[in-house]
């Protein structure tokens, strides 16, 4: 073995770790130099059989070889670790990535300002269940078996005595049997009918109103609706009264709502004095008590507010539609 092979090895390293691209091909030249089988390895395992006088020499000139490999190596190993952590830092440069805020449906936002508006006047919010009882989502309600009145409502049987409910009405019965007059609450909620187009949905939502007490008449029922709607569509807004027909109300009438986009009048609710008979059902005085009550379709309240024309869109969960309602 001579200095000028030891020079030999020494410029084949350093073409090899030039010719590194990563760490991983480092760690690969590192073996084969260094490694058990490395070539410096094998010169300085040469070192103990050489003849002493060229020993000494030779070892030095072995040693200094693999210090030097040492350091190259560790310079280039240190030059990819911090080419790797420029790589790593966030660009502060990029527009940040923000976190997608959720909002709420426009269904439930219109539920909610109108439920709001009603608890400034006073009206308490209450619920019931989705799957009613033939009792109330009928007979209560003054729409006995058989009554053609039940035609009004393509329902949805479950089994003998039970619906889902095709009206929020059945509410008006729960809490007037639970609570003494004078009653003031609304009751919003989802409602269930064998109908569909552009205008309907086999699942939509409602918002049931009822005021009992004594001296209750058609005046209040028809100052509070209207303010209701003008506190939604503002104060210049028209509404109008028609006289209609529901079996739990009479006089009954429905309610109507000035489309100015649509140059025509609107019908959002129905509505009315509470039919005796339905007093007679929950065990309150009709002699005594009076009220009205009215059912409100949130879906046409929302259509108008927001000028939409198909029903369908509130339920596709089509993102576009939804976050205009931020
Ligand atoms: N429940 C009726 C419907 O779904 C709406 C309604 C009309 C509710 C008159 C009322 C009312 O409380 O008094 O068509």
């Amino acid at each position: 073995m001579t200095a000028s092979s030891i020079q030999k090895i020494e410029e084949k390293f350093k073409t090899e770790i030039e010719g590194c691209s990563n760490r991983e091909e480092l760690l690969r030249v590192k073996g084969s130099f260094l490694g058990k089988q490395g070539e410096i390895t094998a010169l300085l395992a040469q070192i103990k059989d050489m003849p002493k006088e060229e020993r000494g020499s030779f070892g030095k000139d072995v040693n200094v070889l693999k210090g030097k490999a040492t350091k190259l190596l560790n310079e280039a190993m240190e030059k990819f670790d911090e080419a790797q952590a420029q790589k790593n830092k966030p660009d502060l440069s990029l527009p940040g990535t923000g976190r997608q805020m959720g909002n709420l449906h426009p269904i439930t936002q219109t539920i909610e300002e109108i439920s709001s508006i009603f608890k400034k006047l006073g009206f308490a919010v209450e619920t019931g269940p989705e799957i009613e009882t033939e009792f109330y989502n009928f007979e209560a309600l003054n729409i006995p078996a058989h009554h053609p009145a039940r035609d009004m409502q393509d329902t949805f049987f479950i089994d003998q005595g039970h619906v889902l409910r095709t009206q929020t009405s059945g509410i008006q019965i729960r809490t007037m049997e639970n609570q003494e007059p004078p009653i003031r609450i609304v009751a919003p909620g989802r409602v269930f009918r064998h109908d569909r187009d552009t205008t309907h949905s086999p699942v939509f939502h409602q918002i049931e109103g009822l005021m009992v007490d004594e001296e209750i008449n058609f005046k209040h029922l028809k100052y509070i609706l209207r303010l209701v709607m003008q506190e939604l569509f503002g104060a210049k807004r028209e509404v109008r009264f028609r006289p209609s027909f529901f079996p739990f109300t009479e006089p009954s009438a429905e309610m109507d709502v000035w489309s100015p986009e649509k140059n025509c009048w609107l019908e959002v609710l129905g509505c009315g004095m509470v039919d005796p008979n339905v007093f007679d059902a929950v065990g309150i005085d009709h002699n005594r008590y009076s009220g009205w009550a009215f059912g409100i379709g949130i879906e046409r309240m929302a259509m108008l507010k927001y000028g939409i024309n198909d029903i369908r869109l509130f339920y596709e969960n089509d993102l576009r539609f939804l976050r205009q309602f931020v």
